[in-house]
């Protein structure tokens, strides 16, 4: 990656943040507390925090902007509930802070830069992308209207279901990111054998309707369906469909942002947590896969005798996402049908792997053998055997920088996530 496309890239993702928090009142702007959103003043100002501790501060001992930044804006030291009692700045004031802060990455980075100079701003960028994403999310649990971006929009059509599983025949996988596939996450180090037995697994995610069906079939009150921890989650969010359903009629309607709208019945199920997932594969006789299954589905070429060792970037090749391959960027400002974007299908004909909806996998959240940890040293570390890992990347993440060895990371419990799954056949 070089200077002018880092630089361009660190201008885009300003812009997006200042449109996640445009177009809200005050009163929007400072949500009630909830354990699964921030006061969007605050989100945003440590977006820019991020970027002026991890680039200026560090690597130039500059002054910060702000003077007292660190005791406004550090997620690290301040706890989230507290989020809502600081002194924050007004809205023009954070929005001033986002740009200058910018500008002058932009500056800086333009008098040239080493490989630790590039990484730090590369990895200021994900932060930002990142965040954009949580803007949008929290958007949708508020019933906020949607975010207004500068960008392509795209009107999903009907493409309509993609039965059927994909056969991959297992064998040696190299899982993770291998040092020459550029910036990466500390939690992507490094790329180590494993063995994968062979599997099938769908094409496709579970749509909205093969949901509805465990729904209708009275899934949430059978707690047979359910691990242990599944039925005390379903008990204590008394939870009886996906969260942002509600029955209409003989059918259901699903709240997209401030609207509510019929099913679409071949478009992704999205908004689950992990624990309601597992709870429809075992309604099915079907399983989650496990992260090293996802990613030879996405990422491997079939060979004699199992799977070749060289992987692919993302799942249709190594050339750059487009919108012919990935609904991602907020193209559509929604999921789309699962039978679209054929292009950016995986060498074992599994579709839009990468965007759409995020994908839990089975596996806990682990470090990697020989992991080190990163600059960003909260990321990935404290939060090894807590989460489920999630591949694939959504509709509102970035499509450059997701890729077929990114590993997402939430609790089990979380449903605010743009997050869908995709199964595979039971032996
Ligand atoms: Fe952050």
């Amino acid at each position: 990656m070089d200077i002018a496309e880092l630089a361009g890239q660190i201008r885009e993702a300003r812009a997006r943040t200042l449109e996640c928090i445009a177009g809200l009142s005050d009163a929007q702007l400072r949500p009630p507390l909830m354990s699964i959103v921030n006061p969007f003043v605050w989100e945003a100002g440590h977006v820019a925090f991020f970027q002026e501790l991890f680039v200026l501060r560090a690597l130039d001992c500059a002054q910060p902007l702000i003077a007292n930044a660190d005791a406004l804006f550090d997620s690290t030291t301040i706890a989230h509930n507290d989020r809502w009692e600081l002194p924050l700045p007004s809205l023009a004031r954070v929005q001033d802070y986002l740009r200058r802060v910018a500008e002058l990455t932009v500056a800086r980075l333009r008098q040239g830069a080493s490989r630790d100079d590039l990484y730090r701003n590369w990895l200021a960028v994900a932060h930002e992308d990142m965040h954009a994403e949580a803007f949008t999310y929290m958007r949708q649990t508020l019933a906020y209207p949607a975010p207004s971006f500068d960008l392509p929009r795209m009107n999903p059509r009907n493409e309509g279901p993609l039965p059927g599983d994909a056969s991959v025949p297992g064998g040696l996988l190299r899982l993770g990111a291998d040092p020459g596939d550029g910036f990466v996450l500390d939690n992507e180090q490094w790329a180590h054998e494993v063995t994968v037995p062979p599997f099938r697994i769908a094409k496709a995610p579970v749509t909205q309707a093969e949901f509805a069906a465990f729904v209708d079939d009275g899934g949430y009150a059978r707690r047979e369906l359910w691990r242990p921890a599944g039925w005390e989650w379903r008990e204590y969010a008394k939870a009886a469909h996906p969260l942002y359903w509600r029955k209409q009629g003989p059918g259901w309607q699903r709240r997209h942002f401030d609207q509510w709208r019929d099913l679409e019945p071949h478009r992704p199920v999205v908004h689950l947590c992990w624990h309601e997932a597992e709870a429809w594969c075992r309604w099915a006789g079907r399983r989650l896969p496990t992260e090293a299954e996802w990613e030879m589905a996405a990422a491997c070429e079939p060979a004699a005798g199992g799977v070749a060792p060289r992987k692919r970037h993302f799942p249709w090749g190594d050339t750059a996402p487009t919108a012919a391959h990935v609904n991602m960027d907020w193209h559509a400002m929604d999921t789309v049908d699962v039978a679209a974007l054929a292009p950016g299908d995986s060498a074992f004909g599994c579709r839009q792997m990468i965007g759409n909806v995020w994908e839990w996998t089975s596996s806990t959240f682990l470090p990697f053998p020989g992991f080190e940890i990163g600059p960003y040293r909260e990321y990935s570390e404290p939060l090894f055997w807590t989460r489920k890992v999630l591949r694939g990347g959504c509709w509102a993440s970035r499509s450059r920088m997701l890729r077929n060895t990114w590993r997402n990371f939430f609790t089990p419990n979380r449903r605010d996530v743009f997050a869908g799954f995709r199964t595979c056949a039971l032996p």
